[in-house]
C-alpha cells in the first residue's frame, strides 16, 4: 500500500467503511409523464410524479431521475471532453487555475471541512459573465463580473460545454417547477430567482487512491445552492446519509440517470420541510471516477429566507434572511486557505428556539 499525504487523512469517525452493505437505494423517479403534450397544463397527468418528488425530498433529500429529457449524446460528449481535460499535464491544467482573482477554473487542493479531498476539478460558470458582489462586506453594494477560463484543449470544449449546460439547466428548472408544485406552490414560483443565476458546472476527477480507507474523494458535506443535478459514471462511490438512521448508503450507478439533491437554499425556502442531506464520495484503489454536477444557484442579489406561503404563526420562519451573493463569496474564501474555524453554513442563520 502506498502512502497518502496526512492532509488527506480523515478523522477516525469520518473514515469510510470499505465493506458496504447496501440494502436500499435512493428513490428512482421516471419523468416520462412530463414529456406528454400539455403535461404542465394538465396537473392530473403529473400528479404521481409530484407526489414521488415530495416523498423523496422529505425522506431522503436525494433521488435519481430517468427519462429526464437530456439527450444522451450531449452527456457522452461532455464526459469525453472532461476526460481529455484531466488527461493533460499538470502544467497545462494549471494555466487555467482558479485563484483569488478568478474564482473558477482548475483546482486540485480543495478541502472539505479542512481535510483535503482526493480529487481534481474544473469549475465553469453557466452564465457568462456571472454577476457577483465585489466583496463579502454586508454594506458594500458593488458588483463584479466573473468570466470563465476556457481550456485551450480539446478545441471543441466550449461548444460541448455550452450545449450540455443548456440541456441540464432546462432539467434543473423543470425540477424546480415540480418541487414548487410538491410544496403546494405555483409551478413558476422559483423561476425569477434564477434569471441572473450564479450556477456552476463542475467536472470532478477522482484518481485511484492507495489508501481508500483513510481518504475521501469529497468529505461529508451538504450542497449550499438550490439544487444539484449530478451525472456520475459507472464506477460509483457517492454515499448519502440516510435520514432514518444516519447510515451511509451507496448510490448505485444507473446508466443515463441523473442524481438530484436538495441544497441548503431549498431547505431554507421550505422552512426545513425539505432538508439538505449530507453526502460524501468514496475513492478506490483501482479505478478513476468522473462525475459532473450542475449546481443550480440563484442570482447573487437573492435574499434567501423561508417563503411566506410556507410559514405561519404555528410554523414561524426558522431562518433570518441572508444575501446569497455575500454568502457565496464568503464561502469561496475557504477554497484558498485552510480556515481555523468551520466555514459559514446556513445554520448560522437559524433563529434560536
Ligand atoms: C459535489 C459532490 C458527488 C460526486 O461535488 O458536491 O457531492 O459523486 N459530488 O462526485
Ligand atoms: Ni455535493
Amino acid at each position: 500500500m502506498g502512502e497518502v499525504d496526512p492532509a488527506f487523512i480523515q478523522d477516525a469517525e469520518d473514515r469510510p467503511k470499505l465493506s458496504i452493505i447496501k440494502a436500499e437505494d435512493i428513490p428512482l423517479i421516471d419523468l416520462s409523464p412530463l414529456n406528454a403534450p400539455d403535461s404542465i397544463s394538465d396537473p392530473k397527468a403529473i400528479e404521481g410524479v409530484v407526489r414521488e418528488i415530495d416523498n423523496a425530498c422529505k425522506n431522503w433529500g436525494f433521488f435519481q431521475v430517468i427519462n429526464h429529457g437530456v439527450p444522451l449524446d450531449k452527456r457522452e460528449k461532455i464526459e469525453i471532453v472532461a476526460r481529455k481535460c484531466f488527461a493533460q499535464s499538470l502544467e497545462e491544467k494549471r494555466k487555467i487555475r482558479r485563484d483569488e482573482k478568478c474564482a473558477v477554473g482548475y483546482y486540485d487542493t480543495e478541502h472539505t471541512k479542512n481535510v483535503r479531498d482526493w480529487k481534481e476539478v474544473f469549475d465553469f460558470l453557466v452564465e457568462e459573465p456571472t454577476l457577483v458582489p465585489t466583496s463579502n462586506e454586508p454594506g458594500d453594494k458593488e458588483e463584479t463580473e466573473w468570466f470563465n477560463q476556457w481550456p485551450e484543449n480539446p478545441p471543441e470544449f466550449r461548444e460541448v460545454f455550452e450545449e450540455y449546460s443548456q440541456e441540464v439547466e432546462k432539467l434543473a428548472l423543470k425540477l424546480m417547477g415540480l418541487i414548487a408544485l410538491s410544496l403546494g406552490l405555483p409551478e413558476d414560483r422559483f423561476k425569477s430567482y434564477f434569471k441572473d443565476q450564479t450556477s456552476v458546472i463542475r467536472l470532478n476527477h477522482y484518481p485511484p487512491c492507495p489508501s481508500p480507507q483513510l481518504a475521501l474523494g469529497v468529505g461529508r458535506h451538504k450542497d449550499s445552492g438550490a439544487l444539484t443535478v449530478l451525472a456520475q459514471d459507472e464506477v460509483g462511490g457517492l454515499e448519502v446519509k440516510r435520514k432514518t438512521d444516519g447510515d451511509w448508503i451507496r448510490v448505485k450507478p444507473t446508466p443515463n440517470a441523473y442524481i438530484i439533491n436538495v441544497g441548503d437554499i431549498i431547505q431554507v425556502w421550505s422552512n426545513d420541510k425539505y432538508e439538505s442531506v449530507e453526502h460524501r464520495v468514496m475513492v478506490n484503489s483501482e479505478k478513476a471516477r468522473f462525475s459532473v454536477p450542475f449546481f443550480l444557484n440563484p442570482a447573487h442579489y437573492t435574499q434567501v429566507k423561508p417563503l411566506e406561503e410556507l410559514t405561519s404563526k404555528q410554523n414561524p420562519a426558522k431562518y433570518t434572511p441572508f444575501s446569497w451573493g455575500k454568502y457565496l463569496t464568503r464561502r469561496m474564501l475557504s477554497n484558498f486557505k485552510k480556515l481555523k474555524a468551520e466555514n459559514i453554513q446556513i445554520h448560522n442563520f437559524r433563529v434560536s428556539e
